[in-house]
């Protein structure tokens, strides 16, 4: 592959050579040992249309660690605001040749058009509603360590399904690796059409998390409701977040995962989330930056290939 636009189009053998390379930087991180320099010499732009922590923050690591010259273009702050439509901004960007582009952006499919329009790899941050690709494999890295495998799983992945490309990457990933996701939360905040991705789907945490060995907690993604029905906070924690009463129904040694930024006392108990037994979400944030390695040095090393 040229780029990473999404798990769509990745075989479950990319996926798990993916993983496998990334546990590798993971243990060498742990290990404390350098990393050598699979991406020196190459030049690795960052770009967030849209505000990030953890992924533009652990791209920016990745890159370092693999000795990449990287830099973060301040988006606020460029000629976008002067009028400069994306594709002319990443025009631009692209005459300098850079080799590697992380792209977020607010509009689905923005990344895609991108991507068709530079000559670097790009590799998508999350896009609207559409995919967070990098997400999905540091979420299947971390079930793999915690689980011992990433087949034959039930995964319940719970809340605003509607508005998130992180369930959509997920369901996607998961589904490819033979796992048994059912998804959870209000009927407003499943999309249509979402049988298709042979999923099960309730509004019924007690029943959705029976027997789960992963659950998925999800925020609110009220930026993405477009003036449309918002639950009340109160209500939507009583019936849909995830505390000790609730997570009860899944396996004993369920473990308790959240992409963040997390709204405690909305969607998760604060305690829940601290809880070193039950949550992986430190480790989720941990593995972000083995598998941004890995996605990296898996595209330079294509790069290198097609010359
Ligand atoms: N999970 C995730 O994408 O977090 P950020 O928005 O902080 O990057």
């Amino acid at each position: 592959q040229r780029h990473l636009l999404g798990i769509e189009p990745l075989h479950p053998v990319e996926i798990a050579a993916l993983l496998d390379r990334a546990d590798h930087y993971a243990e060498a991180t742990r290990r404390g040992e350098k990393h050598g320099d699979a991406l020196e010499g190459l030049t690795q732009i960052n770009m967030f249309f849209e505000n990030s922590t953890r992924t533009q923050a652990s791209f920016e690591i990745a890159g370092k660690r693999l000795g990449a010259d990287v830099m973060n273009m301040a988006m606020q702050a460029s000629s976008l605001k002067k009028g400069e439509t994306l594709i002319d901004t990443a025009l631009t960007l692209n005459a300098m040749r850079p080799d590697l582009l992380v792209v977020r952006h607010p509009h689905s499919g923005a990344v895609n058009l991108l991507a068709e329009k530079v000559n670097c790899a790009v590799l998508n941050a999350g896009d609207g509603r559409h995919e967070h690709p990098t997400q999905a494999l540091l979420d299947a890295l971390t079930i793999r360590r915690a689980k011992g495998r990433l087949h034959r799983l039930t995964v319940a992945i719970c809340g605003d399904i509607a508005h998130s490309r992180v369930a959509r990457s997920n369901l996607i990933l998961l589904g490819k690796m033979e796992n048994r996701v059912r998804l959870i939360g209000p009927p407003t905040l499943m999309p249509s059409g979402i049988g298709e991705f042979g999923v099960e789907v309730t509004d019924d945490m007690e029943e959705g998390l029976k027997g789960a060995d992963v659950v998925m907690m999800l925020r609110l993604q009220k930026e993405r409701m477009d003036g449309g029905f918002i639950p009340s906070e109160r209500e939507y924690y009583h019936r849909f977040g995830l505390d000790a009463a609730k997570l009860a129904n899944a396996k004993p040694d369920a473990i308790v995962m959240h992409p963040g930024p997390m709204n405690r006392g909305v969607e998760i108990d604060g305690t829940l989330a601290d809880d070193i037994n039950r949550s992986v979400i430190q480790e989720q944030v941990e593995m972000g930056v083995a598998v941004r390695m890995a996605a990296m040095d898996l595209l330079a090393q294509n790069l290198a290939k097609a010359g």
